[in-house]
């Protein structure tokens, strides 16, 4: 049952995605979780795509089975992307908007000498394999239609080197190519490809991967004083990239960022103790 709160949240909230349908991968927790959310609070019939099974129940559960669909589907596997999107298809007849959010990371590798290569190439197949397999499955359905939004979930990863690991770091890094290829291809039937950028958001994921508590959480470089990024000012770049509001907007790879890729403190008239 939705819970009541949600369900007056939802018939209260502006509509920036009325009668648009969007499957989102890693829905079931995290930056997916909130974009499932704000999309569905924003009039959008949601397809929560996860290997979590009990978590992407309890999330659907939780928004009202009349907003969001849980399909257990893991990116790496064709079959199952595939079904996810066939799922979209018999129930709503269409697929508007594709979040490519899936992503997972090597905890221990942090030494090229090191690094197993079958850890390597498993962060490859679900960050950059998965969104290459969601899209092809998407624009399968997408190009008839002549419309579409595919947002891409990168990282400050995506574009500057050093933050995160090699495997990771190659991945979203891939992930901006395979949006701008796809965005050049797809152009002509209509179909927006973009990506977008966050850097450190303070959750489950990003605490766990660099050891931080709450407190390590704050003192967390930023070149933006005064603000943290949260899940939510993802979701609403996520929103803004899915909406109608960006429709001459393709191609492009939106950090979410306070500056942080575009700037370098450690030198200049800026520079930053
Ligand atoms: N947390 C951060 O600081 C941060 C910063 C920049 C970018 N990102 C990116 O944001 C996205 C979401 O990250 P998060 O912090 O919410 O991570 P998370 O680990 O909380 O969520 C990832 C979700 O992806 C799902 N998933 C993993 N493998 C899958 C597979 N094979 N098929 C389908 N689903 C699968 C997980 O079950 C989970 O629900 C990722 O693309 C991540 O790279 C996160």
């Amino acid at each position: 049952m939705a819970s009541a709160s949600f369900t007056e949240d939802i018939a209260h909230h502006t509509k920036r995605l009325e009668g648009k349908v969007a499957l989102i991968t890693g829905g079931a927790r995290g930056l997916g979780e909130c974009i499932s959310k704000l999309f569905c609070k924003h009039g959008a019939k949601v397809l929560i795509a996860d290997i979590q099974d009990q978590q992407g129940l309890s999330l659907q559960d939780a928004i009202g089975a009349q907003f969001a669909t849980y399909v257990h589907c893991d990116v790496t596997k064709e079959t199952d992307v595939e079904n996810a999107v066939n799922v979209a298809i018999s129930k709503y007849q269409k697929l508007d908007i594709i979040v490519n959010n899936a992503a997972v990371i090597d905890y221990n590798n942090h030494s090229i000498i090191n690094d197993d290569v079958s850890e390597f190439e498993r962060v490859l197949r679900v960050n950059i394999t998965g969104p290459f397999l969601v899209t092809k499955h998407a624009a399968r359905v997408m190009i008839p239609a002549r419309k579409g939004s595919i947002v891409n979930v990168g990282s400050v990863s995506s574009s500057v080197g050093g933050v995160a690991t090699h495997a990771y770091t190659s991945s979203k890094h891939g992930l901006v190519g395979l949006t701008k290829n796809v965005a050049a291809e797809l152009g002509k039937f209509g179909i927006r490809v973009n990506c977008l950028s966050p850097y450190f958001v303070a959750n489950d994921s990003g605490k766990e991967f660099f050891k931080l508590d709450d407190e390590g959480c704050l003192n967390v470089y930023s070149n933006l004083k005064g603000v943290h990024l949260l899940e939510e000012d993802v979701a609403q770049a996520a929103l803004y990239l899915a909406s109608d509001e960006s429709k001459y907007v393709s191609g492009h790879n939106l950090a979410i960022d306070g500056g942080f890729t575009t700037i370098n403190p450690m030198f200049g008239l800026f520079s930053q103790s």
